[in-house]
């Protein structure tokens, strides 16, 4: 009688539409890994314990305190002294993996090598590797998350000097000699884009540069240079790191090494112009395929080199051999969306919306209509279907590559009106992971994208670089007038029970 019922009901159950389907981990491919992120400034703290030398981000918001809301990351959550703790409470989480970010200035106080590496360094990162593995939890490792040592800054102008490519190189290998016996998992550059665009252009990120004030803020200029260069380093950043990963032999064998992008999805402000939807074809060129075309092709896309004309660096054949299929997998940090509309009448002397966005407005409302629940006081709208779609243009564009979300995860904001009691009762975001946990399925599922993983940003609330800690990201909150306790925020339960269903082996993959 049971096999009667279980024969009966199983044609009903899988062939229920996907929406009504309730998700969890095993909803999701065998191998599918979830976790939690963070980066070394956001959360380390002990900025200048243990050898640390001053980052750009130690010199920015101390030099501009009011640029990162008086705040800075001297304590930040003190990830480097609590670290054994905050493991625990990932391991409640039932997360299988943890990304964090190594601090070149932690390991490599100059920059550079061969001054000399701080033992010190290379202790913490190998007993929070081995802190993570003994307790079931696969490390996945970041090299550069925004924080070179400030040294190479005064001494050549950082990223914009192609010496830093070599620096890098040599960072890169003592982290794979000292720590990839153990870690599996690497990720070289964490969003270029963002580097580039806000250090170099909008100027609100460190090194806080700006093409062009206006009344004293900072606006897009029409003659950008600098965020190209320090791209087009960036990206050979990448590749000699990537260089080095592979001819070292200390390495593990079924490990991988890729880039992390951090593309916004682009839906045409009105979407019968055609004018609208090839300003979304530009833009998505910038967001999505002038660091991925490099890494995969070898070289900058069609519509960047048209639009940027001289100011876009061309790669030389051999740089571009070092380029081409240097990502093992793409990461992908996914947020949000906005409209974008082609402007007609381009005024050269109007500061453009960033760094070329070849003559294009973005805007998260259209005619009232928002693109997604969100506020201006920087809480991300939430539109989960661009994750979807940015996984299908880069699967149709690149011949489906493997991916793993690096980041997806929703801020609030705190003015320091809110109770306790309110923050972590965050009900959105349990939403907005859900939505977009759905989204991602689809994805998978129905349009064969090769997604391989899943992690939340982040873990506990920290530095939001300009913001400071005026908007939290966490799923613990951190009390931060009260020895900075953490405390689980409703999605911590959400989560928890997500990922409590052992995985099932179907009878396909068991043979
Ligand atoms: C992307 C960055 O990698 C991370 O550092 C930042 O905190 C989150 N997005 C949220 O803005």
């Amino acid at each position: 009688i049971l096999l009667l019922i279980i024969s009966w009901l199983t044609p009903k159950i899988t062939s229920l539409p996907p929406e009504s389907q309730v998700l969890d981990r095993s909803s999701f491919p065998e191998d599918f890994v979830f976790g939690t992120a963070i980066s070394a400034f956001q959360s380390e703290g002990a900025t200048s314990e243990g050898g640390k030398s001053p980052t750009i981000w130690d010199y920015f918001s101390h030099t501009f305190p009011e640029r990162t809301n008086m705040q800075n990351g001297d304590v930040a959550t003190d990830f480097y002294h609590r670290y054994k703790d905050d493991i625990k409470l990932m391991k409640e989480l039932n997360m299988d993996a943890f990304r964090f970010s190594i601090s070149w200035a932690r390991l490599i106080p100059s920059g550079k090598v061969k001054d000399g590496v701080n033992k010190e360094g290379v202790q913490f990162y190998k007993a929070l590797i081995d802190e993570l593995i003994a307790n079931g939890i696969q490390p996945s490792v970041t090299l550069y998350h925004w924080d070179h040592p400030q040294a190479l800054e005064d001494e050549y102008g950082g990223f914009l000097n192609p010496q830093i490519i070599e620096d890098f190189r040599n960072f890169a290998r003592v982290c794979f000699e000292n720590f990839g016996d153990k870690v599996k998992m690497w990720t070289t550059i964490n969003e270029p884009y963002v580097i580039s665009v806000a250090g170099y252009d909008t100027g609100n990120k460190a090194v806080g540069r700006c093409t062009k004030w206006v009344n004293s803020r900072c606006q897009a200029g029409d003659s950008a240079i600098e965020p190209y260069i320090v791209s087009h380093h960036l990206l050979l950043c990448h590749a000699a790191a990537v260089q080095e990963f592979r001819n070292c032999n200390k390495t593990l064998p079924d490990d991988k090494i890729g880039i992390v992008l951090s593309p916004w999805w682009l839906e045409p402000y009105d979407s019968t112009s055609s004018a609208d939807k090839e300003a979304v074809e530009r833009g998505l060129a910038v967001e999505v395929d002038w660091h991925l075309n490099p890494v995969i092709y070898g070289n900058y896309p069609e519509k960047m080199k048209k639009h940027v004309g001289h100011r876009l660096p061309a790669f030389t054949l051999e740089q571009s051999k070092m380029l081409i299929n240097s990502s093992d997998f793409i990461g992908i940090n996914y947020y949000s969306a906005r409209f974008t509309a082609h402007i007609p009448h381009i005024d050269p002397t109007r500061p453009r919306f960033r760094t070329d966005q070849h003559f294009e407005k973005r805007v998260t409302n259209r005619s009232n209509h928002e693109i997604g629940p969100g506020d201006d006081r920087g809480i991300m709208h939430s539109y989960p279907e661009g994750l979807r779609r940015v996984l299908n243009y880069i699967k149709d564009k690149y011949n489906n590559p493997i991916v793993y979300i690096k980041e997806n995860g929703i801020n609030d904001y705190d003015d320091g009106t809110k109770s306790r009691e309110t923050i972590l009762k965050d009900t959105f975001r349990i939403s907005y992971h859900q939505d977009h946990l759905k989204q991602l399925h689809k994805a998978i599922i129905e349009d064969g994208c090769d997604v391989r993983g899943y992690y939340v940003w982040s873990l506990f609330d920290n530095f939001e670089w300009e913001h400071g800690y005026s908007t939290r990201f966490g799923m613990y909150y951190v009390d931060y007038e009260n020895n900075l306790q953490r405390y689980p925020k409703d999605s911590v339960n959400w989560f928890k029970k997500f990922l409590s269903k052992p995985v099932v082996k179907s009878e396909e993959t068991e043979d």
